[in-house]
């Protein structure tokens, strides 16, 4: 098959973590037989101090024309403190997930038996963690209307939501978890929120006429955050909304041990984008000891996402093999010395 494939390395550790699931995806097209072409552009941090914009036109031009983007990291520490920034990295992501259409976000979360004992969490309560949390990417108090009075004294985010907007990515959500272990817990702050009585309407509706099969769980999410905690292994698939989602999504990320094994996908009707759920990490940047698994384990994804199922499961199967032989970046392994580009070798070696 050939694909082309957007890559926007962005910033910090971006590039470094990139190059290594660039290195895995040769390998992959190597192996199997196929032609990946990929298309650079800059995005973030790095696009701002080039062309002053976060998401140049000719980086959003060759993302739209693409197979799929893949997506490395944006976030300077220059904009952070920063709440007068006119413009800021994060901008260039929430701009190309609206501009692509890209709703659902999908984040897996599963624990490696090789890392339990790296997670903060007691290893009897994470075993046998694997589930997948679905966020609204499209709307919600992300894009609603922002405001702030004439005096800076006042100011508002509207959180809104369409029956439409709900249904899309519930209809994935619900599917998922068919093909998993049938159990959906939709997230919300229903006893408070409107928006979130909406949630559950349209939701339960849904599993009424269409997917009764599934079952339904609803959890308000301060108790979602708990239960993460108490027990990770009780969920299969959570779909909540935009805000809800990015932060128990850092929760989620943290119970396999290490923040750069997760990755994700960013999924529209007609384009998709794949991303580790790690930011730029710009104090690790230059120095090689970036994790690059949650960068290849998005590659991975978007090869299920082409319909390359054996491929997907080959880019996993090498990382787990990296894994249990102690093949990782120090935050890891921190007596080991294995490098960035060490561990994109040892798992493309695998590949090919
Ligand atoms: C994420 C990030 C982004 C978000 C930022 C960088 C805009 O935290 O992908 O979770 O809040 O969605
Ligand atoms: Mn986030």
């Amino acid at each position: 098959m050939k694909k082309n494939i957007a890559v926007l390395p962005g910033d910090g550790i971006g590039p470094e973590i990139v190059q290594e699931a660039v290195k895995v995806l040769d390998a992959v097209a190597k192996a199997y037989d196929h032609e990946f072409n990929y298309n650079y552009a800059d995005v973030g941090a790095i696009a701002i101090d080039k062309t002053g914009t976060p998401l140049p036109e000719p980086t959003l031009k060759t993302s739209l024309e693409s197979d799929a983007v893949l997506f490395g990291a944006i976030g300077d520490p220059k904009y952070d403190n920063n709440p007068n920034a006119k413009v800021r990295p994060e901008q260039g992501l929430l701009t190309i997930r609206k501009a692509l259409g890209l709703f659902c976000n999908i984040r897996p979360v599963k624990t490696f038996d090789a890392l339990l004992h790296q997670s903060p969490l007691k290893e009897e309560r994470v075993k046998g963690t694997d589930f997948e949390m679905y966020r609204e990417l499209t709307g919600g108090i992300y894009f609603g209307e922002k405001k702030l009075s004439a005096d800076k004294n006042t100011a508002s985010d509207l959180c809104q939501y369409s029956k439409v907007e709900i249904e899309r990515i519930a209809h994935k959500a619900f599917a998922a978890a068919r093909k998993r272990r049938n159990i959906l817990t939709l997230v919300d702050k229903a006893n408070v929120l409107e928006t979130s009585r909406l949630w559950r309407r349209v939701i339960t509706a849904m599993h009424e006429e269409t997917y009764s099969d599934v079952e339904l769980r609803y959890l308000f999410v301060d108790n979602a955050a708990m239960q993460m905690i108490l027990a990770p292994n009780q969920f299969d698939v959570m779909l909540t909304s935009n805000l809800f989602g990015d932060i128990i999504s850092d929760e989620g990320s943290v119970i396999g041990g290490s923040i750069g094994l997760l990755p994700s996908a960013s999924i529209g009707e007609t384009h998709a984008l794949f991303e580790p759920i790690h930011g730029s990490f710009p104090q690790g940047a230059g120095k090689g000891i970036a994790n690059p698994i949650a960068m290849i384990l998005s590659a991975s994804m978007m090869l299920t996402h082409f319909g390359m199922d054996d491929e997907s499961t080959a880019v996993r199967n090498a990382v787990v093999l990296a894994l249990e032989k102690g093949v990782c970046t120090p935050e890891i392994f921190p007596l080991n010395n294995y490098t960035t580009s060490d561990v994109g070798d040892f798992i493309a070696n695998i590949i090919s």
